[in-house]
């Protein structure tokens, strides 16, 4: 694995991003007038935060844009001073020839606590004229209401599997990876709308096979196939508490699982069940 095909994947320009239709519609005004307020990019993990940021910078500045971003991650900048520190550093030098702004993104800001959170929005008003921040984070109730008002808040969501399904197909095919149909569909959920997770489970998979099964991404993911979560239902059903306790370690053996990794796959497979009987080759 030389390089990560999630970096190597990101798309450039917020028109390649998958889904967030809202918010790439929106982006690409900003992009078109060359300027944008504070923002805050809130939602699960692998939704296109980071992406948005970097594309957005670069759709703004074109190819240098590099020199013209900050990227901070709250939770590794221990101390709000350091922030502090690099923003007053970063901020002192001219912007890009042609822009009038630089941009400092700040991700996992809900890492910060809500003193820091304080602190932090003294340094937006400080830097206002100079500089535009992009915050990201999973929950924007973490984040305190004065620094919200001073965004535009943007709400990123899983992706659905049609997406999802896209993107691993268009990775596949320029990584000369041999994805089967099934395959694919067992990636797409296993990902739960996390382009991360899934564009991660199939580097991992290929690395072992570029010829990749529905069987392959099961195992390298430590996740237990649909069909042996309903096997194991149906035991508990049908054939009581031994066999059904039997079938359980078999799982967790089988597909190295935690127990509460079992827990969580059962819950998940329960929710979308819609009969008792086997069901074979689902994805
Ligand atoms: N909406 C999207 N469209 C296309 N690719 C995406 C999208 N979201 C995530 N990805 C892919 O997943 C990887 C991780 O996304 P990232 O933007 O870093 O997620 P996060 O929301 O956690 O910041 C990216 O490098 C990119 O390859
Ligand atoms: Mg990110």
């Amino acid at each position: 694995m030389s390089e990560l095909w999630v970096e190597r994947h990101r798309p450039r320009s917020v028109s390649e991003m998958k889904g967030q239709k809202a918010v790439v519609d929106r982006l690409k005004a900003y992009s078109e007038s060359r300027t944008f307020p504070h923002l805050m990019f809130a939602g699960p993990p692998g939704t296109g935060k980071t992406t948005a940021a970097l594309a957005l910078t670069r759709d703004v500045f074109g190819e240098g844009f590099r020199s013209n971003i900050l990227e901070m991650n709250a939770s590794d900048e221990r101390k709000l001073e350091s922030i502090r520190t690099k923003v007053k550093q970063f901020a002192r030098t001219a912007p890009m020839p042609g822009t009038t702004f630089k941009v400092i993104f700040l991700d996992e800001a809900d890492a910060l606590t809500p003193d820091a959170q304080g602190a932090l929005r003294r340094i937006m008003e400080q830097f206002a004229e100079t500089c535009r921040f992009i915050l990201s984070c999973n929950y924007s109730s973490k984040i305190v209401e004065a620094i919200q008002s001073r965004c535009a808040v943007f709400r990123f969501r899983p992706l659905n599997t049609e997406k999802v399904l896209e993107k691993v197909i268009e990775v596949a095919s320029s990584e000369g990876v041999d994805l089967e149909q099934e395959a694919a569909q067992a990636i797409a959920k296993v990902s739960l709308g996390d382009l991360r997770k899934a564009i991660t489970s199939l580097q991992v998979a290929a690395s072992l096979d570029l010829h990749v099964t529905r069987e392959l991404v099961y195992e390298t993911t430590a996740t237990a196939p649909p069909e042996e979560l309903h096997g194991f239902f149906l035991a508990c059903k049908e054939d009581g508490f031994q066999p059904a306790r039997r079938r359980m370690r078999g799982i967790l053996d089988r597909f190295g699982l935690a127990g509460t990794d079992l827990v969580n796959q059962l819950h998940r497979e329960l929710g979308g069940l819609r009969s008792w009987t086997r069901r074979r080759n689902s994805p």
